[in-house]
């Protein structure tokens, strides 16, 4: 019989699909991400044949060194940055992800950042609560208008595409976008414009929201230089992978005005913020929540339970991490 181990609790629909094919499930009993240590500590107990992982767990030699009997580790999350994928082609293990599970909700998610900072949602409730709301006030909290200016997406994915429909068609934004590929169906159905450098993207957005994986060549792919050369009235929106943005050279942009604002959901230190970051006025902030609605969280259990079933029933995940 199969052995799984699911490293935080997930959907209950994921963990039945799981028992109804007979396979024993153990899940993590910690309300909280395990660390490395605790990981490889329960695969020592029991030799398990796959691993349903999160984006939080480290699965690297390490862990693969302690598992041989582990053939898949099945994230829970559409990117993977958590996996070394190189060390576990060297020992034929899958590597699965969600690539589908969440990519709406994640754009909504951009969305919701982009206009919460657009309009001052934050600020403005926050306002209300602290009992200072003592009548309309023309000059109050004026925000800014989207409508008809440019969104800048670096990274034109799946994600990314969504984040162009909504604006152009929701908003009448015009899309500039870079990717290391061009897309069609972004160009052709939302008229964006392709620009084959991310600085070409930056000089002229008025809203910049990432979208690319956390890779060797993404890191800090946002650092002082890039801040610099984005306009002065300009947001800059991450619901990708914190590591993208350099956050200490961020908190310095937004400090000393050289953008306007930032909405992020996700950061370099997580679950830590870089110091400074969480005292400016001028950025919204989430905890990794882009894709936490109870549809996606639903889809990702199903998705990540299935990468497992097929693995043991026709040797062929169908969402294999290729790196
Ligand atoms: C969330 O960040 C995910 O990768 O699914």
């Amino acid at each position: 019989m199969k052995k799984v181990f699911i490293t935080r609790k997930i959907p209950e629909n994921g963990i039945t699909m799981l028992r109804d094919k007979g396979y024993e499930v153990d899940v993590s009993p910690h309300e909280r991400p395990l660390t490395q240590e605790e990981l490889i500590n329960f695969l020592e107990t029991r030799q398990y044949d796959a691993v349903l992982s999160m984006l939080s767990d480290k699965i690297d030699a390490k862990v693969y060194d302690v598992a041989p009997s582990v053939k898949i580790f099945a994230n829970y999350a559409i990117g993977y940055d958590n996996f070394d994928i190189t060390e576990a082609k060297k020992r034929g293990i899958f590597l699965t992800n969600t690539p589908h599970g969440g990519v709406d909700r994640v754009a909504e998610h951009a969305w919701a950042l982009i206009l919460a900072l657009t309009c001052h949602a934050v600020e403005g409730d926050e306002y209300v609560r602290a009992g200072k709301f003592t009548g309309f006030d023309p000059m109050l909290l004026q925000g800014t208008i989207v409508r008809g200016k440019v969104l800048g997406l670096i990274g034109a994915g799946r994600i990314g595409t969504e984040v162009a429909r909504i604006g152009a068609l929701g908003f009448g934004m015009r899309i500039a976008y870079y990717d290391i590929v061009r897309n069609e169906k972004i160009e052709s159905l939302h008229n964006a414009t392709y620009w084959p450098t991310v600085e070409d993207v930056l000089k002229q957005s008025d809203i910049v929201s990432l979208h690319v994986p956390l890779l060797d060549t993404t890191h800090h792919l946002m650092n002082v230089e890039k801040l610099r050369l984005m306009k002065p009235t300009a947001y800059l929106i991450n619901t990708s992978r914190g590591a993208v943005v350099d956050e200490s050279a961020l908190v310095e942009a937004l400090r000393s005005g050289t953008i306007l604002g930032a909405g992020l959901d996700v950061f370099e230190h997580e679950p830590a913020l870089s110091e400074g970051l969480k005292e400016l006025r001028n950025v919204v902030i989430t905890p990794h929540i882009a894709s936490s609605t109870i549809e996606a969280r639903m889809d990702m259990a199903a998705m990540s339970a299935q990468n497992i079933i097929d693995l043991f029933e026709s040797g062929k995940p169908r969402d294999v991490c290729t790196g």
